[in-house]
């Protein structure tokens, strides 16, 4: 495999992938300037290390961003954060989101789905794959109607400030963004509704039982909610409807809907990779890994290491107890996934249900196009 970063967009990217978990499952890359683990022990060491941290240790938060709203908010991400205070503020942010009612959550996205299919002519796929999964979580937050989707509008606006590579323009707009979004979500943690079932109310709850009191890192990861959302759903809608497309058939049954969402996020993983930055020495078999130096972990490759996943490429929906890294492991693993499987179930059933047909999302020569992302992998529809 040339560069496993350009891998997310690449038509099939599982051959080089394969090729790394064979023959180099822990190795620097000179091309990338960093370690690249590929295979599973490799994936699963590095997850769980404490030696390696979320963000390089001199720079918290990057640079253009510093001072800003989005700069505020990044700060205060568990997703972005190491330690004791992340790991109680994890378990905070953790609890609300394992009490989000996940049945409500699919029915708010196939009425969005509908909504958005009503007038017919072209199917909007960027609205349905970014703005409806964003809606429903602004929804469950308990934002109304106009809230929701100015809050998705917002959400597309902060996402930009996350890659490494965010210009200064990127970055200005999403302050503007942090800004917003905080203004929207602010009254639900700072004045919660005390008998309320939305994830704010959760959050407020939670923080109470742990005995949290500060409200800025709430706020924020209120905020966090909307912004994980955006691209990995994104991602996890598209690379279904393409599975549909190449001939893999949507069950009908809740059940079955989610064992095949699931699947693709093995097979055809929505979030490819993510870092890590070594903060203390870090040794996997016979490799150190020095303080200042990187971790390119590659979530998709380990998802295919036939060590933990028998036939590994191929796509099985019958697979007992499957070892997905999609959606991360260990300290900083996905608290999300229950909500996102949902959201993307209930929308590529609806399109079914509205008779679109996946088959024509791809050319005739079979391809598609990826956005030119880092790590998610999300098609161009
Ligand atoms: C297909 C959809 C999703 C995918 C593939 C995904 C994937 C991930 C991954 C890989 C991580 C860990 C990153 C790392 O360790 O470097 C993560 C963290 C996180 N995700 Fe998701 N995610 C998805 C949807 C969601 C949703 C819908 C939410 C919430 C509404 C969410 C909330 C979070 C949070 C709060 C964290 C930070 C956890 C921590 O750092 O301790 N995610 N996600």
């Amino acid at each position: 495999m040339n560069n496993p970063i350009e891998a997310v967009r690449l038509a099939d990217p599982y051959p080089g992938y394969a090729e790394l978990v064979a023959e180099r499952p822990f190795a620097f890359d000179p091309a990338v300037g960093a370690w690249v683990a590929a295979d599973a022990a490799a994936v699963r060491a590095v997850l769980g290390s404490a030696a390696l941290r979320v963000r390089p240790v001199a720079d918290p938060v990057p640079a253009g961003i510093v001072g800003t709203a989005a700069g505020d908010v990044f700060g205060d991400l568990v997703r972005m954060t190491d330690g004791g205070l992340q790991q109680r503020l994890k378990g905070v942010v953790a609890a609300a989101l394992s009490s989000a009612d996940t049945a409500y959550a699919a029915r708010l996205a196939a009425e969005q789905t509908r909504a958005a299919l009503k007038d017919g002519g072209e199917v909007p796929f960027e609205e349905l794959m970014f703005a409806v999964p964003a809606r429903v979580v602004a929804a469950l937050c308990g934002l109304d109607a106009d809230g929701s989707a100015e809050a998705a509008r917002l959400t597309g606006d902060f996402v930009q400030c996350i890659p490494a590579l965010a210009t200064p323009e990127q970055q200005r707009v999403a302050a503007l963004a942090a800004a917003g979004l905080r203004t929207l979500l602010g009254p639900g943690i700072d004045r919660p509704d005390p008998a309320g079932n939305g994830l704010l109310a959760a959050l407020v709850r939670a923080a109470r039982d742990a005995a949290w009191s500060r409200t800025a890192p709430l706020l924020a990861n209120a905020v966090g909610f909307l912004s994980q959302t955006y691209d990995a759903t994104a991602g996890l809608i598209g690379n279904t409807l393409l599975a549909q497309a190449r001939g893999e058939e949507l069950p009908k049954t809740p059940a079955a809907t989610e064992a095949f969402v699931q699947e693709v996020s093995r097979h055809d993983a929505p979030i490819q990779n993510t870092r890590r930055f070594a903060a203390e020495p870090f040794r996997h078999g016979t490799a150190e890994v020095a303080p200042g130096e990187q971790v390119l972990v590659l979530l998709a490759a380990a998802n295919r290491d036939p060590a933990v996943n028998p036939d590994p490429h191929t796509f099985r929906t019958d697979r007992t107890a499957p070892v997905v890294f999609t959606f991360g492991a260990a300290a900083h693993r996905c608290p999300g996934q229950r909500l996102a499987v949902s959201v993307a179930g209930a929308v590529t059933e609806t399109l079914l249900d509205c008779g679109v047909d996946p088959a024509g999302l791809l050319s005739q020569t079979g391809s598609v196009t990826y956005r030119p992302l880092a790590n998610a992998r999300i098609p161009v529809l």
